[in-house]
């Protein structure tokens, strides 16, 4: 994109501010020569401006030949910017995304005399919409994003003239977007125990920020993969499953510090309650089997007493007596 006449702009503004700190200061005569060769060069540079902007031509010029795309464009949110009135030539319709349009239409078309998206790359597609688009918090960490670093930018998941979804000028509906690029991430979808991601009732987004997280959340400092955060650099499971959040007085070290993933698939799974394991005793004993350093890790999980015999079908079922896995207010076992 041009940013020529910006950048003239700016230098005629910090003449002026010279020029007019002069008329409040003393200096001799030669200062005044200087100050009349300043007024010829702002002068000049105020011309160059103007046939700058002139490279801009509104929206109404591209109908001739691009009626289709002109006739829709009043549904579209960025139509916003005709509607007002009021932004400058370079922020107005056609022109703030596909750069002035004098030359375009001088030489009646082609792809070498506009900002043409096919042609641009992933890139200068990126800076042309972030433009705009850089203030919102949800999209300040966009170019470090495995999106991206994969070359996955704007124009993959929007439809600036073409989108099939209601809101948000997505290129199709949320789930087949994600789909088309994450088919295996479907199958963990279709899972017998899973959250109904493919029946509407959660979407990718209750959980990821397609455009990037901020800083990780909670214990996703290894692995963010996107997930988004809840308030306070919390996982995004609290906004549905709030009765998790504590603070408890008897914290799960695992809950608290490790995160849901420890235990739970969050896509999907072939276990009850969307656990990693089967069975629930073998989630636990990947932690608490006193096997010192080995294990999940050396976590500081402590070893079963010697009454828990794992013979006995009876201690098995580990939650039939800790009843509150995911912390208690009541005891430290977790027992109420
Ligand atoms: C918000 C930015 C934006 C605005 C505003 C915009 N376009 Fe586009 N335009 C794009 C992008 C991005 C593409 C590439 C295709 C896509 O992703 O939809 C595109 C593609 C095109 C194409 C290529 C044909 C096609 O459908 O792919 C033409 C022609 C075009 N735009 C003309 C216009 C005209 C005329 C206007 C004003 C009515 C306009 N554009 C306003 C972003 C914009
Ligand atoms: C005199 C006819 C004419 C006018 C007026 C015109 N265009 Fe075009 N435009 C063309 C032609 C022809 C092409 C090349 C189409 C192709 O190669 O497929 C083109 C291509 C484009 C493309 C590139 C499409 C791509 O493949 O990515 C964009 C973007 C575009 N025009 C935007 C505009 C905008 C914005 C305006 C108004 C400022 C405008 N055009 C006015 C004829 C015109
Ligand atoms: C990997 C796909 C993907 C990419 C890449 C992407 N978006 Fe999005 N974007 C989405 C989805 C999905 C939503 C809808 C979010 C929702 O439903 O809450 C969205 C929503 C939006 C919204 C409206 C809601 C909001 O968060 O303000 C804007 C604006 C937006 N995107 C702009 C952009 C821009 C600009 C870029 C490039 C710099 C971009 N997006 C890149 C998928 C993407
Ligand atoms: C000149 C500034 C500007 C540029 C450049 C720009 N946008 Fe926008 N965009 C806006 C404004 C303003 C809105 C409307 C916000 C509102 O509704 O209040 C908007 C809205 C959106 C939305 C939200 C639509 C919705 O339904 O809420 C998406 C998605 C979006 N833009 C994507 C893009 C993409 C992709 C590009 C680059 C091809 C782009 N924008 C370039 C100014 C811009
Ligand atoms: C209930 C919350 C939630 C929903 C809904 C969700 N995800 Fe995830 N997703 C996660 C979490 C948490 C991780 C990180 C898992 C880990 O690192 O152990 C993840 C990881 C991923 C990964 C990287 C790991 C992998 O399996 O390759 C991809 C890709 C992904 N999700 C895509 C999607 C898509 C696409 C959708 C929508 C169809 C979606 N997710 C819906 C929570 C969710
Ligand atoms: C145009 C293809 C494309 C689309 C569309 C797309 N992605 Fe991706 N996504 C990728 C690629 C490529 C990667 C990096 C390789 C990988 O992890 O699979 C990726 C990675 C991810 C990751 C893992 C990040 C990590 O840290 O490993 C998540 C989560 C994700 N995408 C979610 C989504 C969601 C949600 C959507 C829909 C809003 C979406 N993607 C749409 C191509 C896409
Ligand atoms: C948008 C809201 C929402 C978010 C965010 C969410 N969930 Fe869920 N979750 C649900 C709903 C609704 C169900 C009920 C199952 C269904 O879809 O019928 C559920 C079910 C579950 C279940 C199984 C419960 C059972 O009785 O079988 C587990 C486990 C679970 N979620 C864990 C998580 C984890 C871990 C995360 C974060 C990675 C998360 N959820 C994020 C809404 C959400
Ligand atoms: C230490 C392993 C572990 C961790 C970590 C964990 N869970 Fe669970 N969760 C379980 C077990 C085991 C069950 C099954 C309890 C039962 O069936 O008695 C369960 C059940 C659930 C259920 C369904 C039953 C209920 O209590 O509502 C939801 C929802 C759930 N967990 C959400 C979460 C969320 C959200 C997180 C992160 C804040 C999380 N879990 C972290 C082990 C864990
Ligand atoms: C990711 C590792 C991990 C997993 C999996 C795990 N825990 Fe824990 N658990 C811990 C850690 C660490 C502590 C804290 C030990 C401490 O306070 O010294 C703990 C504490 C406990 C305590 C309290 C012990 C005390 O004296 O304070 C109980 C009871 C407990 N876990 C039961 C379970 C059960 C039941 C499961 C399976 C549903 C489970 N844990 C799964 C790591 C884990
Ligand atoms: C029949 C009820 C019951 C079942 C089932 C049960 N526990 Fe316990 N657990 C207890 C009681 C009672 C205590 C405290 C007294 C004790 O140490 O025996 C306890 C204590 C613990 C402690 C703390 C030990 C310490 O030294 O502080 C951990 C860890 C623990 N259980 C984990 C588990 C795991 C993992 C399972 C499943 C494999 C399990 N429990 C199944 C009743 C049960």
């Amino acid at each position: 994109m041009d940013c020529g006449g910006s950048w003239l702009a700016s230098g005629s503004f910090s003449l002026t501010i010279l020029l007019r700190s002069r008329e409040t200061s003393h200096g001799g005569p030669w200062l005044d020569e200087v100050v009349k060769l300043l007024r010829v060069v702002q002068a000049a540079l105020f011309l160059t401006a103007l046939s700058n902007a002139s490279d801009y031509v509104g929206s109404d010029a591209c109908k001739t030949c691009h009626a289709l795309i002109v006739n829709q464009f009043f549904r579209n949110p960025h139509y916003k910017s005709i509607a007002s009135g009021t932004e400058t030539p370079e922020n107005t319709g056609c022109e703030s995304c596909h750069g002035p349009g004098k030359a375009h239409i001088d030489a009646r078309g082609g792809n070498a005399t506009i900002v043409a998206f096919s042609e641009i790359g992933p890139e200068k597609t990126l800076d042309a919409c972030l433009r705009c688009h850089s203030q919102t918090i949800s999209r300040a960490n966009i170019r470090r994003s495995v999106h991206t670093q994969e070359d996955v930018v704007c124009s993959n998941c929007h439809s600036v003239h073409n989108s099939k979804s209601p809101k948000f000028l997505l290129a199709r509906k949320q789930t087949e977007l994600c789909y088309t690029c994450h088919a295996s991430v479907k199958a963990q979808f279709s899972m017998p125990f899973k959250h109904r991601v493919n029946e509407g009732v959660v979407e990718c987004t209750d959980c990821h920020n397609p455009h990037g997280t901020f800083a990780a959340s909670w214990r996703m400092s290894s692995r963010p993969r996107m997930v988004d955060q809840k308030e306070a650099n919390e996982e995004p499971c609290l906004k549905c499953h709030a009765d998790k959040r504590g603070p408890f007085v008897y914290e799960h070290a695992s809950v608290r510090i490790d995160g849901c993933e420890t235990c739970h698939m969050p896509h999907g799974s072939t276990n009850a309650k969307m656990l990693k394991r089967p069975t629930i005793f073998t989630v636990c004993l990947e932690c608490h089997n006193g096997a010192g350093s080995f294990g999940i890790a050396n976590n500081g999980a402590i070893h079963l007493s010697s009454t828990h015999n794992m013979a006995d079908p009876r201690y098995q079922n580990c939650t039939t007596c800790h009843v509150r896995i995911h912390g208690s207010n009541a005891d430290a076992l977790f027992m109420r």
